[in-house]
């Protein structure tokens, strides 16, 4: 369905790794609706070689960056803008990762080191992102820049270890970049609270199958899948949500807003019976 949505719209996507990564579903989706945009990934990610499957389908040139280094930011930026024309109206922030969770390390045994990475890598690359982008003037008046997240940041999940951490670090990022970038220049900054989903970042997390079903069975509308996920961030990159900013914007079928449900209660029924 293509309504032109980001139509002369210019942008960069973070973190599309391989087919099933948010942001690859996310670059398809603004692709079709008419973007034009940059892709990057960390350097090491990159090696694998996937992502060129879709900067060929959508047009777009791959810029290497690791997302915590502000010299990559910088060159990734000023790159961006002379490749598409112009500064930019769109950015999305589909990064994270906890070596902690990687390695199978639970929330009251972390290595603090690694502690560090996952904040550096998962909440303030954004904050590096919108920096290297206010200092140099590089996004458009009513430009949209989306960070997604993950409701560990409100409430207790056991097994989203210290990304729960990050995820929080990075929605208050959300709010206070965003206060600033509006004021100074009408930027907006929301987060997306995404639904568990089948991806190699959401795998990682130890019982994940399980969370995913849980998540299924608790929300009203079941979970969102990654396509789903990549047109609602089309819309808050398109000019119909103009006045949405510092917001961290559910997108998971219901489940934030429910206690309990049948679906749920019906298992311990059937142990009951
Ligand atoms: N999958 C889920 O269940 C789920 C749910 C809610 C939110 N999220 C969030 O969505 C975002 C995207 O994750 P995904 O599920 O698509 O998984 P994914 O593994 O496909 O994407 C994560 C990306 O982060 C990139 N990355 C890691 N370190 C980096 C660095 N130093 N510099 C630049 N990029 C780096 C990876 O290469 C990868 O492309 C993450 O922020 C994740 O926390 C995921």
């Amino acid at each position: 369905m293509a309504q032109n949505l980001l139509k002369g719209k210019r942008g960069i996507i973070f973190g599309a790794l391989d087919e099933n990564s948010i942001a690859w579903k996310v670059a398809l989706a603004a692709h079709e609706q008419g973007a034009i945009f940059t892709l990057t990934n960390a350097p090491v990610a990159l090696r694998l070689g996937e992502i060129n499957k879709l900067a060929e389908i959508t047009g777009a040139k791959v810029i290497p960056a690791d997302a915590t280094l502000v010299e990559d930011l910088e060159k990734l930026v000023t790159e961006s803008q002379a490749l598409l024309g112009g500064k930019l109206d769109f950015i999305l922030h589909s990064v994270g990762m906890s070596p902690n969770v990687r390695k199978g390390k639970v929330y009251t045994d972390l290595n603090y080191e690694w502690l560090q990475k996952t904040l550096d890598i998962s909440a303030i690359s954004l904050h590096k992102v919108l920096q290297v982008c206010h200092k140099n003037d590089a996004l458009n008046e009513w430009a949209s820049v989306v960070a997604l997240t993950y409701i560990a940041a409100q409430r207790a999940f056991p097994g989203y270890g210290d990304m729960a951490d990050a995820k929080a670090t990075l929605e208050s990022i959300v709010r206070s970049f965003g206060y600033y970038y509006g004021n100074a220049k009408k930027v907006r900054v929301n987060s997306v609270s995404q639904s568990p989903t089948q991806t190699t970042a959401g795998s990682g997390i130890k019982g994940f199958g399980t969370f995913f079903d849980f998540a299924e069975k608790t929300s009203p509308l079941g979970n969102a899948s990654a396509e789903d996920c990549a047109n609602y961030c089309v819309t808050l990159f398109s000019d119909f949500t103009r006045m949405v900013t510092m917001q961290n914007l559910f997108h998971d079928g219901g489940f934030s807003s429910v206690g309990t449900s049948d679906a749920i209660m019906n298992l311990f029924l059937e142990k009951e019976s």
